[in-house]
């Protein structure tokens, strides 16, 4: 079991999502799938066998809630014997199917006719909490997987815990293999990014984790409850309760150090310049420049130091969406040092800006220096 062979299918066919179908109704393993937002690692949420499964195979802290899948409204239904909440409506109206979670109180167990009671959701997803996250993926791969299975599904990320977040199949494989039996290749994830994480059962509503849908959409499309949506606290104390991974764990790491810049003015590599001179002769160095590293007009003492720079794109989507998969391919370059350029925190940039700071072993923000660890 420790040495489970992997299949990483090169194309997702019938016959293979049947497979995949297969494997998790029967709960013999997690499976990884591929979803607008990022790969996930599926298993029945109404098993606890089947969930304990996920947890193993990533390496999880067994106190982080996963988010269970859907792929209709009348499948949520049958979970929670209730409608959706009316806070939710419109998010979910405008959202869905789409990279946006949504947290609901946990149903009541379902009462079998020996007396016995079963729980709506397996508790292993929701470890100590009276909460679930319910995301609808629009991703084909990801939405005909869990109508075949007829099963909602809990996914997290099919990243081992604490690694940036795959957004090909070929990352999942990278971690994952010997570990899981099988990964539905969807090519490429088109956001890149996680759902955006959202709370309406406390007041005022909060946004747990921004992601694939910004908080400006959300107090644009959510009505009036929702314009005074909190954002949660980015870091939370040992004891606290797990209310996004991130808070409490090391998160997103490469294995580089990762040290983000932001706000660098006209991307002249004035703080830049300072910091690489600073540095040991023989470091490998890599860098992600997004809007304004102007690396070409850096001078040559600069360059010289550089190994390698992959651009991430001027566009939120873009950057979005290149974030992960490079903060890999510079990990299997072997580098020892990333620079990453940070953005600005609207729309896109809240989530960008969320998961570089979690990655991050230093940040320069305007003439700060904060270092973690
Ligand atoms: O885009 C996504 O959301 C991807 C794809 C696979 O759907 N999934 C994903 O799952 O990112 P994961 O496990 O890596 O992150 C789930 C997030 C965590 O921040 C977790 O703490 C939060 O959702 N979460 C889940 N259930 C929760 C709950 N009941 N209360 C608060 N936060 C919850
Ligand atoms: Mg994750």
């Amino acid at each position: 079991e420790a040495d489970m062979p992997c299949i990483r299918q090169s194309s997702v066919t019938f016959a293979n999502l049947h497979k995949a179908a297969d494997i998790i109704t029967k709960h013999i393993a997690p499976v990884a799938f591929p979803t607008e937002t990022v790969y996930g690692l599926g298993a029945s949420a109404l098993s606890s066998t089947a969930v304990r499964q996920i947890f193993a195979a990533k390496n999880r802290p067994s106190d982080n809630p996963l988010i269970v899948h859907i792929s209709s409204v009348s499948q949520l239904q049958r979970v929670l014997h209730t409608k959706v909440p009316e806070i939710y409506e419109p998010l979910v109206q405008k959202f869905w199917p789409g990279p946006l979670t949504i947290i609901l109180p946990l149903p009541d167990p379902i009462r079998n006719e020996d007396g016995t009671e079963t729980p709506a959701v397996s508790p292993a997803c929701t470890p100590g909490q009276s909460t679930f996250g319910v995301r609808m993926p629009s991703h084909p791969v990801a939405r005909a997987l869990i109508a075949i299975t007829d099963t909602p599904i809990a996914a997290p990320s099919a990243n081992a815990s604490s690694r940036p977040s795959p957004t090909t199949a070929m990352h999942v494989f990278t971690d994952m293999a010997g570990r899981i039996p099988l990964i539905l290749d969807g090519g490429p994830c088109d956001v890149g990014l996680e759902s955006t994480v959202i709370d309406g059962t406390v007041s005022p509503p909060a946004v747990l984790r921004p992601g694939g849908v910004s908080i400006e959409d959300i107090r644009k499309y959510g009505g009036p409850l929702w314009t005074d949506v909190v954002t949660g606290k980015s870091e939370a104390g040992r004891d606290e309760k797990v209310r996004t991974p991130g808070m409490k764990y090391r998160h997103y790491s490469p294995k580089a150090k990762v040290v983000v810049f932001v706000g660098q003015g006209d991307g002249s590599g004035g703080q830049v310049a300072t910091y690489l001179r600073g540095l040991p002769e023989d470091l490998k160095i890599g860098v992600l420049p997004s809007r304004s590293f102007k690396i070409a007009s850096w001078d040559d003492e600069m360059k010289k130091k550089i190994s390698i720079v992959k651009e991430l794109g001027k566009s939120g989507t873009e950057i979005s969406r290149n974030l992960f998969a490079h903060l890999r391919d510079l990990d299997d370059a072997g580098v020892d040092l990333i620079i990453a350029e940070g953005v600005g925190e609207e729309d896109e940039g809240a989530a960008i800006m969320n998961r570089l700071r979690k990655a991050a072993t230093e940040l320069l923000e305007n003439g700060r220096r904060i270092v973690k660890n």
